[in-house]
């Protein structure tokens, strides 16, 4: 059998990131590829640090995220060197020595200080390719970014090996638990907050570990597309719960988003169900050699579908996408690359050496605009929702006559729907990462 665990399968990702970082280097013409792990930083006129948030270059490399302060210097033909800093420091905890699965694969010096960082990086910073914010700067040890370097990194990146998959189908197994547990909550009756702790206890991941801040909708609240209030008393009544939340592990996302109805046998239930059906079609696209555009520029068709058959829409799909109406209620791009970030980066990237692939006209939001290859893993998450300000905009173009306003009215108190799943492009069907953890919930 071949081997599945992250452990197993981690040799073959560092032997990748290194074939990587050796051709990143020599377009950028440089010896070292060394990345900080990023530093604490003070809020301002104040004492106490923001969230620490590891430099997404340097967990690539190892599942270390916590560990600020400490660099990774990459040599070609040498073995990769981790300076690992581990403070004195009494009033924190400081993070444990190194330990892992990981760990014999690297050189590990242990420094206390950063001027013990520029002891042990090459001699020559010239000769480095340092990849960090500026404020992690050490001495001559200045990231400065070099486009060639993080362009040729960053198109690959997308690629994901078997390793990476394994981190996110581990992410993707504690949201599918979290998500499980929110939906019991809603059932209960729970406030927006009180689903946002039960997702928390239940991934075992407070605000500041998860991939990003959750969006946990009753009623209305679900048109707001990035809706991050929580209100501490639930409404009255109950009527829609949209969720859109992830998990992290060891540095890997998942973004999943799910919409209940509190009562299963309500028209806004079959709507989500007709949109879960439409997703999971959408899910099957992912193929190697399908244009991530024509997939989102397919979904506004599905979506102005359901529209039409239920009775929100007075004209066809074609029309509606042509003219504008469904972007009315399914503004945001069809998804985005995931990985070690929850958006992650070349979305748009022609090739490893540069250049642009532009979003359709008319469509500002979408975060991919590349074709379909094996190992990416996009999100797919339709939406539907009822948004005053942009049905208003629909008015003012002239475009009311394409609408119920009757049929608004009725879907409007239950805000929105939105179904989201991170899926992996392979050389033959799709892995949907998210069903495949729900399923096992
Ligand atoms: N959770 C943000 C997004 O779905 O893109
Ligand atoms: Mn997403
Ligand atoms: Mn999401």
């Amino acid at each position: 059998m071949s081997p599945t665990t992250p452990a197993a399968l981690y040799p073959q990702h560092l032997a990748e990131l290194q074939a990587r970082a050796a051709e990143a280097l020599k377009r950028g013409d440089f010896d070292h590829l060394v990345v900080p792990s990023g530093s604490l930083h003070y809020q301002f006129f104040d004492d106490r640090d923001y969230p620490y948030a590891v430099n997404p270059q340097f967990k690539a490399w190892l599942p270390l995220t916590r560990a600020p302060g400490s660099w990774l210097v990459i040599t070609p033909g040498h073995r990769p060197k981790l300076l690992f800093m581990q403070p004195h420091d009494y009033w924190h905890v400081v993070p444990a020595a190194p330990s892992g699965y990981w760990v014999e694969h690297f050189d590990i010096v242990t420094i206390r200080t950063p001027e013990d960082a520029a002891r042990h990086l090459p001699k020559d910073a010239a000769r480095c390719a340092i990849l960090g914010e500026p404020q992690g700067a050490v001495g001559d040890y200045i990231p400065g970014n070099p486009v060639p370097v993080v362009d040729y990194l960053e198109y690959h990146r997308a690629f994901k090996t078997p390793y990476e998959i394994a981190m996110m189908r581990e992410a993707s197994r504690i949201g599918a638990r979290a998500h499980r547990a929110a939906e019991r909550a809603f059932r209960a009756g729970a406030s927006e907050f009180g689903i946002h702790l039960a997702y928390c206890q239940a991934a075992g991941q407070d605000a500041n570990d998860l991939p990003y801040g959750n969006i946990i909708c009753l009623n209305e609240h679900a048109a707001v597309l990035h809706y991050t209030d929580r209100d501490r008393l639930p409404p009255t009544p109950v009527r829609s719960f949209l969720i859109d939340a992830g998990a992290s592990f060891d540095g890997y996302a998942c973004d999943i988003t799910r919409t209940y109805s509190a009562d299963a046998g309500d028209d806004f239930q079959a709507m989500v169900d007709a949109v879960d059906a439409a997703q999971l079609k959408m899910c099957d696209a992912v193929r190697a050699g399908f244009d991530y555009k024509q997939l989102h520029l397919d979904a506004h068709l599905a979506l102005a579908g359901i529209l039409k058959d239920f009775g929100v829409i007075k004209v066809g799909a074609e029309d509606a996408l042509a003219s504008g109406v469904s972007s009315a209620f399914f503004p945001h791009g069809i998804g985005h690359g995931i990985g070690l970030q929850v958006h992650d980066v070349a979305g748009f990237a022609a090739s490893d050496s540069g250049g642009t692939i532009s979003k359709p006209e008319g469509h500002p939001y979408l975060r991919l605009t590349r074709v379909l290859e094996p190992g990416m893993v996009v999100t797919i998450e339709p939406g539907l929702y009822f948004i005053d300000m942009l049905l208003d905009e629909l008015k003012q173009k002239g475009l009311a006559d394409a609408v119920d306003w009757n049929r608004v009215d009725a879907f409007k108190p239950y805000g929105g729907i939105r179904i989201e799943d991170d899926v992996a492009c392979t050389e033959a069907a799709p892995i949907n990462l998210t069903r495949e953890a729900f399923a096992g919930a």
